[in-house]
């Protein structure tokens, strides 16, 4: 029967929700892809007994993970471009290499998508550039919030931008379904136009999740307040103009954009606090999206957690891309995340737990990322004997290097039906 009401439990369950308590031999039940109920297994057994039961003897039951910051186009690279030359060492051999991307680009993306199942990831912030993705990612098993990213600087190009833009997103609406939400992405301050980008947004109402690149390097924070530095000869290099400005009379300016909007700033490496403060006061929906070793491979340095935290903003983590990264598996950025942040480290755990389900759930605009009564059961089942605390759990969850067993609105992906 395709909607019989179904048990899945394990020997610990956690929730992830604010507590981050641990249940031990708990459970969820699961009607039409969403829960129903979550507690100790002997209680659902009771309320339901005809459910059928997967049970996971020696495994830890947590809604599946969420990663909202993916490049799936970009899988092809490795060791393509420049890392320890700073981000603009790195940006300038992207210039230059950028359209290797199409070599084998759907083999590479399929694996990209198959390391994000493995991993247990259920979700993803899907960052992307050509449309190149769209496809495969709508037919995956993945759940897909799909940011078709604008890009282009060049007042001349304006309206070809738009049009490109307009084209690639029309598509995508095309395959709006439950596990597919179209979104949009400005790729940054520095590569936008503002009239294009305004034109952009025009076309998101305020749950349309709005991702933008922010505040990644130093240059860039100098080149949008001080209108100098790096960027002025990036332009004039790169992209041939003469004497080059900013698109944007400084951070606030571009921040104005997202006025109203559920926004996701990434990276905000150099963010100082009045422009955090700044971004929660022009949104009460905005996000922080860290991608720790991206960060420390291109810019040198990690989030500190303790920055967003004082200024009260939410933070999810991320891998971004193989273009900017190692590769883009979660469970290794968790773990690298664990050991190199600064801070906490109980505090810490907690928070990277939560950054991978809950709060990245919250800025993509999910209803999953927590085991609770009316959420969409995206569940993982990791391998782990017993856990009690976050720190627990994510040592676990790294140690296990793979999920045992994934589900999506209910349905097992992994390992697959026989
Ligand atoms: C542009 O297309 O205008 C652009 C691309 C990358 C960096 C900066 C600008
Ligand atoms: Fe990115």
């Amino acid at each position: 029967m395709k909607d019989a009401l179904k048990i899945i439990g394990a020997s610990t369950l956690i929730p992830c929700d604010a507590s981050c308590g641990v249940l031990e031999e708990g459970g969820v039940a699961i009607s039409k892809g969403q829960i129903v109920e979550v507690g100790k297994l002997a209680d659902l057994k009771h309320h339901y007994p005809s459910a059928s039961l997967d049970f996971y003897k020696h495994g830890l039951l947590m809604p599946a993970l969420i990663n909202p910051h993916i490049h799936f186009e970009f899988s092809a690279h490795r060791d393509t471009f420049v890392y320890g030359k700073g981000f603009e060492g790195w940006l300038a051999s992207v210039m230059q290499k950028r359209e290797s991307i199409f070599a084998n680009a759907q083999r590479h993306i399929q694996r990209a998508i198959h390391t994000q199942l493995q991993n247990g990831v259920g979700s993803v912030g899907a960052i992307s550039s050509y449309g190149l993705e769209r496809e495969i990612l709508a037919h995956s098993d993945l759940r897909v919030v799909f940011f078709d990213e604008l890009i282009g600087s060049a007042p001349h190009a304006l309206e070809q931008n738009f049009k490109d833009f307009q084209h690639r997103h029309t598509l995508s609406l095309q395959y709006k379904s439950p596990t597919f939400t179209p979104a949009i992405a400005i790729h940054s301050p520095y590569s936008v136009h503002k009239e294009l980008a305004r034109r952009v947004l025009e076309m998101a109402d305020t749950h349309t999740p709005i991702s933008t690149h922010f505040l990644e390097s130093l240059a860039e924070l100098e080149w949008l307040e001080h209108k100098q530095g790096w960027f002025g000869h990036f332009f004039q290099e790169f992209l041939g103009v003469t004497n080059p400005v900013p698109g944007f009379e400084g951070v606030e300016d571009f921040l104005n954009l997202f006025a109203k909007k559920h926004l996701l700033l990434v990276h905000a490496l150099f963010a100082q606090p009045k422009h955090l403060e700044y971004a929660k006061t022009i949104s009460a929906q905005t996000h922080i999206i860290t991608c720790p070793r991206s960060n420390r491979l291109l810019s040198g340095q990690l989030l500190d957690p303790a920055r967003v935290q004082e200024c009260n903003l939410p933070y999810a983590l991320a891998t971004d891309g193989n273009s900017s990264n190692l590769d883009v598996n979660l469970l290794e950025e968790l773990r690298h995340a664990l050991f190199a942040l600064p801070g906490d480290l109980e505090r810490n755990a907690q928070d990277l737990l939560l950054g991978c389900t809950a709060r990245a759930s919250e800025a993509l605009g999910l209803n999953s990322g927590c085991l609770q009564v009316g959420k969409d059961a995206d569940l993982a089942i990791f391998s782990c004997k017993r856990a009690h605390t976050p720190l627990d759990i994510l040592l676990k969850l790294t140690q296990a290097k793979k999920v045992r067993a994934l589900y999506i609105q209910g349905k097992r992906v992994l390992p697959p039906a026989p």
